[in-house]
């Protein structure tokens, strides 16, 4: 059981009355103002916010943008996000130059048209396709410790939605279920769509995740659509986007295999420019959150891996190959392959990885998984039928810099306990769960290649002002640190774990007193948990990174709801990526 590995949840649970000493900042209270409230001591900074040009040659935001415009502009929804130092002339990192790498997850049409999305062109539409993806550039720092982005740096570049610079790599690079009409190789795949959380490899490469890229894709009523593409949440209508009537091929009638070649992880090399990015299938196609990147002591690169639906699951990939320091040509091809398993938490605090290989467990042609690639196309499939545990929404997965811990934000599912497929079980306790939670787990023998681990509830979100027993929240949750809906995680090098929320803001009913989404701070082992940002109205706070010596913290403001940043004269709310720092130029949190 857990006890064995974890000490339990009430040593936990004690354990969080005890003094913290990572964390040197004063709690932040609640609040629904419209703008970024932070500790004592704190200030911030716009780096970028949608529109803005990160291209040499790009024009100034305006909505009156058309989609070349677009190409050259930071894209909308920031997400996930990643910095890579620049090294100096020394050889050691430069602490004043950085490459970043930052997700735009989706877009909004009421924002991105002076018409609103009411009366789309086809030039409309590649806009929007232009504003999803990833943006890389180059960040430098002044004597103020002010960040800019430098525009006209030769690493600069936009990998959007329709860009024609990516590969698939791995098992099922090829095989029919990717062939389209355009791309008979089944090999050479237009854009990444729906970037949402990240990853950054040891290896000093960036990790986009496709999450909800079903929405896109659409198809003329009464359209039949096989089991696979249900599992998936394909449809007719998608989310509204609409794009299908002007490019064809998201139009899932005429061409079915397309939406295949999304849902994947996506590996890029922020250093090389003209270098293709990987869609890694090894890793399994679902809808990725981010993935959690650990060497495990025999040297196999491990990633962790949620796939955020209700109902859905934690996934683990292990590499054939172990990394070899220093040798980056190597490294750069260790997701090429490896094992994927899904996770199964026991009732009792143990849990299992259950191996996804085709022929194993089960995943056979007479239980109609026909072969490897099915396999991992249809990764979902697999899982549930291996009997892998329904999760509340695996969001982010974090790794602890020194320990083999792990955590997963389980952002909420208003399905648990009601639909028969969801069954309540320790790991998602909670009935509809409007709040979510966090779950641990560690390894056994502190080995990440493990098939087993042991688990513990982190935190269960709540509200102890006006509910009881388990809707009130674990022991470390209380009337002035409350949130819900846990989603961005992520560690900084001393291990302060980071949360941030994409939740009910509205700060009514029985989400009264938590305001506008947040940032939170916890201690992962006295579980001791403050709150360190408050973002503007309707804002999710997503997307996470520091700089290497830790005394700024970039964090992703996405999806505002009314004027802010007020950077603009269109009155326009803007995703912005901001550069937090202290007053007095120390750590991050300290
Ligand atoms: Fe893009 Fe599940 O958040
Ligand atoms: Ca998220
Ligand atoms: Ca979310």
């Amino acid at each position: 059981g857990a006890t064995s590995f974890l000490g339990g949840a009430s040593a936990l649970a004690s354990a969080a009355t005890q003094a913290t000493f990572l964390m040197g900042f004063e709690q932040v209270a609640a609040s629904t103002a419209d703008e970024i409230t932070l500790p004592p001591g704190y200030n911030h900074e716009i780096l970028v916010a949608w529109g803005d040009p990160i291209i040499k040659g790009g024009s100034k935001f305006s909505v009156k943008n058309d989609a070349q415009d677009q190409l050259l502009q930071f894209g909308d929804n920031t997400d996930g996000m990643s910095i890579f130092h620049l090294n100096n002339k020394n050889g050691g990192l430069d602490e004043s130059r950085a490459v970043m790498a930052v997700n735009s997850e989706y877009i909004n049409k009421e924002f991105m048209h002076t018409h609103k999305g009411e009366s789309m062109t086809a030039d409309d539409v590649k806009k929007e396709i232009f504003a999803h993806g990833v943006n890389v550039f180059e960040i430098n720092k002044n004597k103020k410790g002010t960040w800019k982005v430098n525009k006209n740096s030769p690493l600069n570049r936009r990998l959007h939605g329709d860009a024609d610079e990516f590969v698939m790599t791995g098992p099922v690079t090829g095989h029919p279920l990717l062939q389209t009409l355009a791309d008979p190789s089944g090999a050479n795949i237009r854009g990444t769509l729906n970037n949402c959380g990240n990853g950054q490899t040891p290896w000093g490469t960036y990790i986009t995740c496709e999450e909800n890229f079903n929405g896109y894709f659409g198809a003329p009523k009464g359209t039949p659509l096989s089991k696979e593409q249900l599992a998936y949440g394909l449809s007719e209508n998608g989310f509204d986007y609409n794009w299908w009537q002007t490019e064809d091929r998201f139009n899932m009638a005429k061409h079915p295999n397309e939406a295949n070649r999304f849902g994947w992880i996506v590996e890029i090399d922020p250093m090389d420019p003209s270098s293709k990015a990987k869609k890694r299938s090894a890793l399994g196609r679902f809808k990725h959150e981010n993935a959690a990147i650990t060497l495990a002591a025999n040297g196999k690169a491990v990633v962790y891996m949620g796939d955020d639906e209700r109902g859905e699951f934690i996934y683990k990939f292990v590499s054939q190959e172990s990394y070899i320091e220093g040798d980056r040509a190597h490294n750069m091809r260790l997701l090429d392959e490896g094992t994927l398993y899904a996770a199964k938490f026991n009732d009792n605090g143990s849990g299992e990885w259950l191996e996804l290989s085709f022929g194993k467990n089960g995943l056979t042609p007479t239980n109609g998984f026909k072969d490897e690639a099915y396999v991992l196309v249809y990764a979902r499939l697999a899982a549930r039928f291996v009997g892998a545990t329904t999760m509340d929404r695996p969001e982010w997965v974090a790794c602890h810099p020194s320990s083999p811990m792990v955590f997963c934000t389980l952002t909420n599912n208003k399905y648990r306990g009601e639909k028969d497929s969801q069954p309540l079980n320790a790991a998602n306790p909670r009935a509809t769960n409007p709040f979510g939670h966090i779950v641990r787990w560690v390894p056994e023998n502190r080995d990440h290649t493990s098939n087993r681990f042991g688990w513990d509830m982190f935190a269960m979100a709540g509200n102890p002002n006006t509910q009881t027993g388990l809707m009130a929240g674990s022991d470390n949750v209380n009337a002035d640190n409350m949130f819900n809906s846990p989603d961005g995680l992520a560690f900084d090098a001393d291990g302060r774990l980071w949360i941030q929320t994409d939740g009910n803001y509205q700060n009514e009913g029985i989400f009264a007193g938590q305001g506008n989404n947040q940032m939170l701070c916890a201690d992962p082992v006295t579980g001791h948990i403050r709150r360190f940002l408050v973002g503007p109205k309707q804002c999710e706070v997503t997307g996470i990174s520091f700089s290497n010596d830790q005394r700024t913290v970039f964090v992703g403001i996405q999806h505002p709801g009314t004027d802010w940043p007020n950077a603009d004269k269109d009155g326009v709310p803007r995703s912005a990526v901001v550069a937090i720092r202290k007053d007095d130029g120390g750590i991050i949190g300290s």
